[in-house]
């Protein structure tokens, strides 16, 4: 059996469709049956449902909020939620997958990509919990995966394509920031990704997963609305102040999950797969 964490959010519903797709048994949850914060509800519910396998994909994912009236909330759900789900894997002998972000690094980096072991910085309070939960999988677990991940978008969510598209509607001209590079990742690709790793009982340890190419959120946006009359302008991120910071540059490394033969495509081509 296989649990969920987070089932109805942006990927765990993607993950569910995949999972149904390939036959695959499973149970998901969300904070309204499996509330992660509580730490007995959290043991009692895995120690009798046993499962082989938890998709953590549960979490605080309110960036800004975090800063300031979400922040005993986001560090409740990432840092004491995933103690507690892995508390009660560690008591099922289950295989965990946790899904982090790229935000656990400082984004100082010009032109290289993040690789898996870099050094971490977050710079923010989101990254700075997804980090601690990271820390607590990898130093009370063996059989784990972590996966890092970076501009999640997909069918099922609120996410920055739904966002351009809905502005597109009643604007001609959009102004997008050109000086945060990252690589933009389909939620299809991501739960892929994690189906694949368990059948292909790949190494444990932490991975990198996104679309392959990378771009500033402006490159993301005009490929976006590349079929509409509307005209999408760079701008400095500056001209747009958030409460959280966000790395510059975050392009992270896919030589791990490539090496295990796991095909990634490109953010155009799964922007165009999704849109279809
Ligand atoms: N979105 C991105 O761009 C991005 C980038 C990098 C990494 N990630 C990571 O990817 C994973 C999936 O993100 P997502 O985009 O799918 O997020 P999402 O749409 O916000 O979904 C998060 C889910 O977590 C659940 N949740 C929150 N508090 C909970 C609690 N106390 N107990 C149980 N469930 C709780 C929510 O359920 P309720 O609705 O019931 O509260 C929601 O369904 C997360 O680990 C996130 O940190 C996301």
């Amino acid at each position: 059996m296989i649990l969920l964490t987070g089932g109805n959010g942006q990927l765990g519903t993607e993950l569910r469709h995949l999972l149904d797709e390939q036959g695959l048994e499973y149970v998901s949850t969300d904070s309204t049956n499996l509330d992660i914060t509580n730490a007995e509800q959290t043991m009692s519910f895995i120690t009798d449902l046993k499962p082989e396998l938890i998709y953590h994909c549960a979490a605080y994912t309110a960036v800004d909020k975090a800063e300031d009236e979400g922040k005993e909330l986001d560090e409740k759900v990432n840092v004491d939620g995933t103690r507690n789900v892995v508390n009660a894997a560690k008591a099922v002998d289950a295989v965990l997958v946790y899904i982090s972000t790229d935000y656990v690094f400082d984004g100082t980096k010009k032109e290289d990509t993040y690789k898996v072991d870099d050094q971490t910085n977050p710079q923010n309070e989101y990254g700075r919990t997804k980090l601690l939960g990271e820390q607590i999988v990898q130093e009370s677990m063996e059989k784990y995966y972590i996966i890092r991940t970076s501009w999640v978008f997909g069918q099922y969510g609120h996410n920055f394509v739904f966002t351009m598209q809905k502005l597109a509607e009643t604007r001609d001209q959009l102004t997008v920031v050109n000086d945060q590079f990252g690589r933009p990742t389909w939620t299809r690709t991501l739960a892929e990704f994690m189906v694949f790793v368990i059948k292909e009982k790949a190494p444990y340890g932490v991975y990198h997963l996104s679309n392959d190419n990378s771009c500033s959120w402006y490159d993301f946006a005009k490929e976006i609305l590349k079929n509409t009359d509307v005209q999408v302008l760079p701008v400095d991120s500056s001209k747009f102040p958030q409460k959280a910071i966000r790395p510059k540059y975050s392009v992270m490394d896919l030589s791990k999950a490539k090496a295990l033969g796991f095909e990634i495509p490109t953010w155009q081509v799964a922007l165009e797969m999704m849109l279809k």
